[in-house]
């Protein structure tokens, strides 16, 4: 039996756990023991994924909450540490860029326990990004590394990281929303419930420290999205960074009166909503691609993008932020503009290949190379 221990702690992980998890318990030889750190805890930023998504309940919930980077990594550091001294398992998972990731990665490294990375190699080349830092920190002390998309693989390579660690295996949030996709249209009844129409709104998320914890940057994105509410409702799942972002500066109501404001929803009303959606604007590397799986225009609200490849097919396109009037027009602009078709996720079998290589890594030697 291979007993690996998989990390995860953000949203995003518990819906790229969720495809890949499955295929772990769907071989005989695979033991995976799930350790949360809590960096994500409100009820609708984590517990709604496990019981959605089928994920097993973590074998550990570290409760390590907000912080800032250098407490929030190092206490879950510590307490990643502790629980692999005692269950010794003979890899650790990690997924994305998040600091659940480095500290992950870090506490296994550190104890010679082999790391497998879960999108590995994407890069946005701003160092200013905290996700950057984690990525790059993770991926050069990382074993095994599952890249979901070419230009991950080539940067990867740029890096010079040894070509028989890097797997090309597609994207795990395609497995996802495959899987996922046709159960949201069955149970999820979120544009009754918010009185939307199909086909007409705009469905936006914003969360990243370089748009929120700027206030300048801050006003200008909300103000702009307020704009785009005078021609279509904009519905807005709150992130708890930006409603404390939001909160700080006195906008909340403010925004509240021109934009649907709802609370952070799950993963089969947010697939729901993205499904009909006449545009989606966001920051989210998450949100973008789906918008794309979806074959829904996406505004992305970022300077650059680490999914190069919807760019280059033109179905993501990004926003000018200078003032309000630019961040409105760019995300109009995107209104009916299809992109051309392609592959670049894969085929909807990344998780399996993962488990595949997993377990053959392991039959092959009994561990990594
Ligand atoms: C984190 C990740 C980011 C990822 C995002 C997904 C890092 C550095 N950032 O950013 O890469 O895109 O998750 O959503 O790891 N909060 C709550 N309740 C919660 C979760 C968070 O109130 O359930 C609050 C925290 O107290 C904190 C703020 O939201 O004040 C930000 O949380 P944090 O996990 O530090 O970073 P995110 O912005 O969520
Ligand atoms: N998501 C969700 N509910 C929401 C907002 C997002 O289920 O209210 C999902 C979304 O569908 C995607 C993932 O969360 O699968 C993206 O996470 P997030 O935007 O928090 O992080 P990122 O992908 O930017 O790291």
């Amino acid at each position: 039996m291979v007993k690996i221990a998989t990390i995860v702690g953000a949203r995003p992980q518990f819906i790229k756990a969720a495809p890949v998890s499955r295929a772990f318990r769907s071989t005989d030889c695979i033991q995976e023991i799930m350790i949360h750190t809590g960096q994500h805890f409100d009820e609708n930023m984590s517990d709604v994924f496990f019981t959605e998504l089928e994920i097993p309940q973590p074998d550990y919930s570290l409760g390590i909450h907000s912080g800032s980077h250098g407490m929030q990594t190092g206490r879950m550091l510590e307490a990643i540490e502790r629980v692999l001294y005692k269950e010794q398992p003979d890899a650790v998972l990690v997924y994305g860029d998040t600091n659940s990731t480095l500290a992950g990665a870090l506490a296994a490294v550190k104890l010679h326990i082999p790391v497998i990375h879960v999108e590995a190699g994407l890069r946005s080349f701003n160092r200013l990004m905290p996700e950057e830092i984690n990525r790059v920190m993770t991926d050069h002390i990382t074993e095994f590394l599952f890249a979901p998309t070419e230009a991950a693989v080539i940067n990867l390579r740029k890096e010079g990281i040894a070509e028989h660690k890097i797997y090309h295996v597609g994207d795990v949030m395609y497995d996802a929303a495959l899987y996922y996709g046709q159960k949201a249209d069955n149970s999820s009844r979120i544009l009754e419930m918010i009185r939307v129409d199909p086909k007409k709104y705009v469905l936006a998320t914003i969360h990243r420290p370089g748009n929120t914890d700027d206030p300048a940057r801050l006003q200008t994105i909300f103000e702009g999205l307020c704009q785009v509410g005078q021609e279509l409702p904009v519905v807005l799942p709150l992130h708890p960074r930006t409603y404390g972002a939001l909160q700080r500066m006195n906008l909340l109501e403010k925004v509240r009166d021109q934009i649907k404001i709802v609370e952070p929803v799950g993963y089969l009303d947010m697939v729901m909503l993205e499904k009909w959606a006449s545009l989606i604007a966001t920051d989210s590397g998450g949100v973008q691609k789906e918008a794309f799986f979806y074959e829904v225009p996406c505004a992305t609200l970022r300077s650059e993008t680490e999914w190069v490849e919807l760019v280059e097919l033109g179905w993501n396109h990004l926003v000018r932020m200078d003032d309000r009037q630019t961040v409105c027009l760019d995300i109009l602009a995107v209104l009916d503009h299809s992109g051309k078709a392609g592959k670049p996720y894969g085929d909807g079998e990344a998780a399996r290949r993962i488990a595949d290589a997993v377990e053959r890594a392991f039959e092959a030697g009994g561990g990594f190379d």
